[in-house]
């Protein structure tokens, strides 16, 4: 029998825990399902502007929310939900995400918007590799299959200019796209199914 966690204790997040969201770590899998919610079962994500935490590059996780709960890193929604977790939970969240496998999200694109996208993709593949899979650093997301109206939206922030967004190098890269630049190399990386390779079989 799991333990009903206080975490599970939410309507929408009992429903979660119910179905049996994972669960390894039952502490872990509590706290999850949580994020679920908006991010998927199991971080896998159904909705097109809701990234995918899955197999997502540890580092990058855990920055991302430090930031946030540190108050240097724009949000919606996440600086104040994770305001309330401690710095230890996020790290455990981090690597509890990171471990599962990348599952390219199944989704509908223009394959000429694609096309265009990889004359840009030179200027990104420096850092996120050449299918948005193989990130040269850990704390540079992987993009290969992440859902499009996602990526989107992401660029949109970082070119707004206004945001605080500490990372000044994906700002920069981001400014220098045109507008038809970011509708086209979001679909290209949209379009890749994963790169590395203990993720192939997903
Ligand atoms: C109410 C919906 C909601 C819940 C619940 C939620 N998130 Fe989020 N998440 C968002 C939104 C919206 C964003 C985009 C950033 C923002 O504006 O807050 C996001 C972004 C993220 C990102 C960045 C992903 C990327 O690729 O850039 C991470 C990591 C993340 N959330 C982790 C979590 C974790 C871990 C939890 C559970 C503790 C969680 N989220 C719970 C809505 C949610
Ligand atoms: C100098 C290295 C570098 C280059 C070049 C670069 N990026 Fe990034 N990118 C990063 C890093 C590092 C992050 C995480 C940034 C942060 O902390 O905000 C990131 C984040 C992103 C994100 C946010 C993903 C998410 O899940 O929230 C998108 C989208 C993105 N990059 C797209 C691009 C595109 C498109 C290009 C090419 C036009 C590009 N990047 C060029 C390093 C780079």
């Amino acid at each position: 029998m799991r333990k009903i966690l206080p975490h599970c204790l939410g309507a929408a997040a009992l429903l979660v825990c119910a179905t049996g969201a994972v669960a390894d770590d039952p502490n872990l899998s509590g706290l999850a399902a949580t994020c679920n919610n908006c991010h998927g079962v199991g971080g896998v994500s159904a909705g097109s502007s809701m990234a995918s935490l899955a197999g997502q590059n540890r580092a990058y996780l855990e920055m991302v929310m430090l930031q946030w709960k540190s108050g240097e890193r724009f949000s919606t929604t996440m600086g104040r939900l994770l305001g309330g977790y401690t710095e230890d939970q996020i790290k455990s969240l981090a690597a509890y995400y990171a471990e599962k496998p990348w599952t390219p999200a199944a989704q509908e694109l223009d394959p000429k918007l694609v096309r265009q996208g990889g004359f840009v993709l030179d200027r990104c593949s420096g850092c996120h590799g050449k299918t948005g899979g193989e990130t040269k650093t850990e704390d540079t997301p992987r993009l290969d299959g992440q859902w499009v109206r996602h990526i989107d939206l992401e660029l949109a922030k970082y070119r707004d200019g206004t945001l605080a967004l500490p990372n000044q190098k994906m700002a920069d890269n981001a400014h220098k796209l045109k507008e038809k630049e970011v509708a086209a190399i979001a679909a290209f990386f949209a379009s890749q199914s994963g790169e590395k390779a203990e993720t192939k079989s997903k």
